[in-house]
């Protein structure tokens, strides 16, 4: 029970990534606020972490929207008492277009959940943190690193998140705030869901690892509670993988 007494807010922890980040937080003892814009699925999973014996609660969010976000943790705080931990996760996926087809407004609804969402996240947060401390931690991608094909909105949000945190984990420091992401590889959940039809892209995604398998997003919560809990205490401003070396070797 690493984060006993902890509060935590996951963002887009009504699937996937963060459902599973939601559940193993519970498990290890934390509260945890399961926030989403699909209110069925962010109360399901709040639902199954109380049917655990977990506490949870589900708010809804846009994290495109400063308001929504502030207004997330402030009613977070209100209710549970404060923040430990919060994971900025929520995204999506876009259009897969060459750059010189890009829509400009596909560009700017990326850009506004997948790299201004988490920038509301860490501003609102950190704000509510700042007299005790606590831990940010925000969903990069492998994509936050390396280039591929008809994706340049989700890179351009990805890369940025990489420095935001570093920003981040250099202004937070002096109030014992730790600002770490995650750089996902192909993870088994619904952003990947337009790939799986196509089976020559799908087989290539899953060849982008070194052992040639996508991987579950359970492999991905495990990792987020540990960086959440003290056992992570010396870790912050960067990005960890978890990716099986994904991005470590040329395809
Ligand atoms: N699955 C992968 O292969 C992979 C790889 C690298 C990074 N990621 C990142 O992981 C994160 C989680 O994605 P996932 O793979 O679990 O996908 P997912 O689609 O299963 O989950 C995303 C969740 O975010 C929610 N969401 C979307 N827009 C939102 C908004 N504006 N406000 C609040 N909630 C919103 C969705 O409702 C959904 O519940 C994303 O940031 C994604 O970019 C995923």
């Amino acid at each position: 029970m690493k984060l006993d007494g902890k509060v935590a807010i996951v963002t887009g922890g009504g699937s996937g990534i963060g459902r599973a980040s939601a559940l193993e937080m519970a498990r290890q003892g934390a509260q945890v606020v399961v926030a989403d814009i699909n209110a069925e699925r962010g109360q399901a999973v709040a639902d199954e972490i109380g049917a655990e014996g977990g506490k949870a609660l589900f708010l809804p969010v846009d994290t495109a929207s400063y308001e929504q976000v502030e207004g997330l943790v402030q009613e977070t705080v209100h209710r549970l008492g404060q923040l430990d931990i919060m994971f900025n996760n929520a995204g999506i996926g876009g259009m897969q277009v060459s750059v010189l087809d890009m829509p400009v407004e596909e560009y700017h609804r990326v850009l506004s959940v997948d790299q201004h969402g988490v920038f509301y996240g860490i501003k609102a947060a950190g704000q509510a943190m700042n007299d005790r401390g606590g831990v940010i931690i925000n969903t990069a991608s492998v994509y936050g690193f390396i280039a591929d094909r008809r994706q340049f909105p989700y890179h351009a949000a990805k890369g940025a998140v990489v420095m935001m945190t570093k920003a981040a984990a250099l202004e937070l420091a002096p109030f014992n705030i730790r600002v770490v992401c995650i750089a996902p590889g192909l993870i088994n959940t619904h952003i990947v869901d337009g790939w799986r039809d196509n089976e020559k892209i799908w087989t290539a995604a899953q060849n982008a690892q070194m052992r040639r398998r996508i991987g579950e997003p359970e492999e991905v919560g495990k990792v987020v509670a540990f960086l959440a809990s003290d056992d992570a205490s010396f870790l912050n401003g960067h990005a960890y993988f978890v990716d099986d070396g994904a991005a470590s070797f040329k395809r």
